[in-house]
């Protein structure tokens, strides 16, 4: 048909279809010049939501979001999407920007692998330290935000939980911490069945003052809540505690140990002394160490104790430009709780832990 018609075209004709062919070239050119402009624009969008820069936690970057942790590290930044996603998630691996930015071809820097460790408890434990203390280790990659995805976002599926994570080499081992997972009922099942290896670290600390530690925080962002007496009974007068409130539900660990237990055995399950992390926070990273099978590298000479917060600080290294500390946050003064109160807790308590050291074959002496 096209053959057709410009065969039979007179002499006027050829000039014409070549300023058409040349019109054509052009507007392709054009088309593919913006597809690449997209593309690019598209490209940098990406790889600031999967390792935006500015939250980017290297080995510097680590102590200034220590200081700030409940601040958004960019609020110019692409907004989170739904509310339980993860707000830009940051590796502790090179942003893929800067991975990309090297043109000559090389291989990127590991690849991104699913966890084989995870942080799975306890809200108010101690984990965040556990997790900032870890990564000094060469051998250990981490995810500086929590992503959630035993809990709220199972639904995105394991490629998308993969794509959060940091890219690793062959004899890293892929960490992440999601505090709520260890009272998530369906978090176990998960959690075996994308590798029944995982190893699993909990936190864990008195439960009357990790309960108070929870309170102090839902308070300072919520003033109007009642008071943690009025919360912690559903009868005082007939010591009823309220065991439907998350702060005290959180702290009977050995209920909630029993379903992990149905999936992994003991030895699969590593527990940290939260009160222990404080004063000997070397012994008990040794101890991470020797569980994860990795060197005994983060030793005494890493830590400082820091007398006016009550909090080991990691020290300043070459790597890291600032002394890493943790925040505001995490050395916030406990509210006043009446004594009574606090004892009443710790009777209810008693079995919950007493049962605990047992299955777990360690004495944490809370009482
Ligand atoms: C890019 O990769 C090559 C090959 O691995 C390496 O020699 C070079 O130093 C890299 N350049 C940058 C800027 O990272
Ligand atoms: C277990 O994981 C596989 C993918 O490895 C998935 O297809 C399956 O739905 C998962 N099952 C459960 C019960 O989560
Ligand atoms: C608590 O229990 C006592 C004794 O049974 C009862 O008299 C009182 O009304 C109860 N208080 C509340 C707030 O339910
Ligand atoms: C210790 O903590 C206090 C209070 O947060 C802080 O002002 C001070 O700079 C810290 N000191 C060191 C040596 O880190």
């Amino acid at each position: 048909m096209a053959y057709r018609v410009l065969g039979r075209a007179g002499p006027a004709q050829p000039r014409r279809a070549r300023r058409l062919l040349f019109a054509f070239t052009l507007s392709l050119s054009c088309t593919y010049l913006c597809y690449s402009l997209l593309c690019c624009c598209d490209d940098l969008g990406q790889s600031r939501l999967l390792g935006a820069p500015r939250c980017l936690r290297g080995p510097g970057a680590g102590g200034q979001k220590l200081l700030q942790e409940s601040r958004p590290c960019d609020p110019s930044g692409p907004t989170p999407g739904e509310p339980g996603a993860p707000s830009a998630p940051a590796a502790g691996a090179p942003s893929p920007r800067l991975a990309g930015a090297n043109h000559s071809g090389s291989p990127k820097l590991g690849t991104k692998r699913l966890p084989q460790a995870l942080i799975v408890g306890v809200k108010k434990g101690g984990t965040r330290a556990v997790l900032e203390f870890i990564r000094v280790h060469p051998d250990v990659r981490a995810l500086g935000t929590e992503p959630h995805f035993f809990d709220r976002n199972y639904g995105r599926g394991l490629d998308w939980y993969r794509s959060l994570m940091p890219r690793t080499l062959e004899s890293q081992i892929t960490l992440e911490k999601t505090p709520s997972y260890f009272v998530t009922q369906e978090a176990p099942r998960r959690i075996f069945n994308m590798s029944r290896d995982t190893k699993l670290i909990v936190v864990v600390r008195n439960p009357v003052t990790r309960a108070i530690s929870d309170y102090t925080q839902t308070l300072s962002k919520k003033p109007d809540i009642p008071t943690f007496e009025g919360l912690s009974f559903r009868n005082r007068t007939l010591g009823l505690v309220d065991v439907s409130w998350n702060a005290i539900r959180i702290g009977m660990y050995a209920l909630h140990l029993e379903s992990w237990l149905r999936y992994f055995p003991l030895a699969q399950i590593h527990f940290v002394s939260g009160e222990r992390l404080i004063t000997d926070p070397a012994g008990e990273m040794g101890r991470v160490q020797d569980f994860l099978g990795i060197k005994r590298l983060i030793t005494d000479k890493h830590f400082y104790f820091n007398k006016t917060k009550g909090f080991p600080c990691l020290k300043k290294t070459e790597s890291s430009l600032l002394p890493r500390c943790l925040g505001k946050s995490k050395g916030r003064t406990h509210v006043q709780i009446d004594p009574e109160v606090i004892d009443q807790l710790r009777e209810f308590y008693r079995p919950y832990n007493i049962k605990f050291y047992e299955t777990v074959g360690q004495d944490f002496r809370w009482e």
